[in-house]
């Protein structure tokens, strides 16, 4: 298991932003714990596998941050998934998906 992401990076170049990274942002925003920096990040140079996230972990733990391929929108409950996989605070996660009604 990976360490926990303290920020998140949602790439917004041209190649994810076609495969709805702007929507994916937004859910993301929304989903995470208030504890991780979500932020519109350039792109990975992973264009074909996007929309690519990158969860960027503790100095200490860091061997390179993580970049996951293929990240769905579509699915708020897939997307929670993920992110309490990979979060600080992850017990977070399930009342910000209620709040958007999931
Ligand atoms: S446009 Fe997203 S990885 Fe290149």
């Amino acid at each position: 298991m990976p360490p926990p992401a303290q920020k998140i990076g949602v790439c917004q170049g041209k190649h994810c932003r076609k495969r709805g990274s702007a929507n994916l942002l937004a859910l993301i925003e929304q989903v995470a714990p208030s504890s991780v920096f979500v932020k519109r990040a350039g792109c990975m140079d992973e264009c074909p596998m996007g929309p690519n996230v990158r969860f960027y972990v503790k100095k200490e733990d860091e061997d390179g941050a993580r970049i996951v391929n293929g990240v769905s929108f579509k699915d708020p409950k897939d997307l929670a998934a993920l992110l309490e996989q990979r979060c600080n605070d992850p017990e977070e996660i399930p009342v910000n998906l209620l709040a958007l009604g999931e």
